[in-house]
């Protein structure tokens, strides 16, 4: 089966994988038990599949800031997004290979359900969209992948990523890059759609890097640490980064902070969600 390569020469680096060539060979790799590598590839090739899901979430972005952003330099960077995904994807996918130690094929594609926001008008439908996948998901991917690379010592695995965290700071400033052009108005009533979307974007990670019995060290070394760790980390981002960020442009946080003082707990949803 041949394996499904999506980005252009439209995108960020002119047609290739990544900003610089990934290192040839990575003798830690060699050096692991069969049974690691094989659970390395799983890991990898599962990114690959959750990389491409979000190439089209950032369609639905990249549509929703045509519509909506004077910027149309973000509408730009939306689209460029696009591309970057589908690197990303194929990223993964040839490093889940080289654990592998043969091409693996993509992984099957993980539909996306877009969040209906009931209630919401087209216009702040469209901003939560933004909002949802940019200040909430690429921001939370930055700190995942700033968790990964702080415990990675193999050499290939770090190469990677360094590649997907610079872009995946980009695209959380694509979000916050909007929210600032947004009306008093509109910032006003995000407040109140935050803490679902916090919750259930939260959830997903940590479903994503769920907490083992058990954790090899190698795992760390090649970019896959702890769930504990990954949880932390994460948690600390809502609380450092998007809070401040949000509390900044005055969207109101009041709900949000609630639920993060009372452990951003993913196990139950937020009382203030249940009716
Ligand atoms: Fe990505
Ligand atoms: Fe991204």
């Amino acid at each position: 089966m041949m394996a499904r390569v999506e980005h252009t020469r439209e995108g960020r680096w002119g047609g290739r994988l990544t900003q610089k060539p990934l290192p040839e060979r990575d003798e830690t790799i060699e050096a692991l038990a069969p049974e690691l590598r094989t659970k390395l590839a799983g890991i990898w090739l599962s990114r690959a599949a959750m990389e491409r899901r979000v190439a089209d979430s950032f369609g639905v972005v990249a549509q929703a800031l045509a519509r909506r952003s004077p910027d149309k330099a973000l509408v730009r960077l939306a689209e460029r997004a696009v591309d970057d995904e589908y690197r990303h994807a194929e990223l993964s996918r040839v490093v889940a290979s080289r654990f592998a130690g043969r091409p693996l094929p993509s992984p099957a594609l993980l539909a996306l359900v877009v969040p209906e926001h009931r209630g919401a008008s087209p216009e702040l439908r469209d901003t939560l969209h933004v909002v949802g996948q940019c200040v909430l998901n690429e921001t939370t991917a930055t700190a995942f992948l700033e968790t990964c690379l702080a415990h990675a010592t193999g050499g290939l695995a770090r190469h990677a990523l360094r590649e997907l965290l610079s872009d995946e700071v980009d695209h959380g400033r694509v979000g916050w890059a909007y929210l600032a052009t947004t009306s008093a108005d509109t910032r006003r009533q995000l407040g109140r759609w935050l803490l679902p979307m916090a919750y259930l974007n939260l959830r997903l990670w940590q479903e994503e890097s769920p907490v083992a019995p058990e954790h090899h060290p190698a795992l760390s070394a090649h970019g896959a640490p702890p769930g504990e760790v990954i949880h932390a980390a994460l948690v600390d981002a809502l609380e450092t980064l998007i809070v401040p960020g949000l509390r900044a442009l005055e969207v109101p946080v009041g709900p949000l902070e609630r639920w993060i003082a009372a452990g951003a707990f993913t196990d139950r949803p937020p009382a203030e969600l249940v009716d």
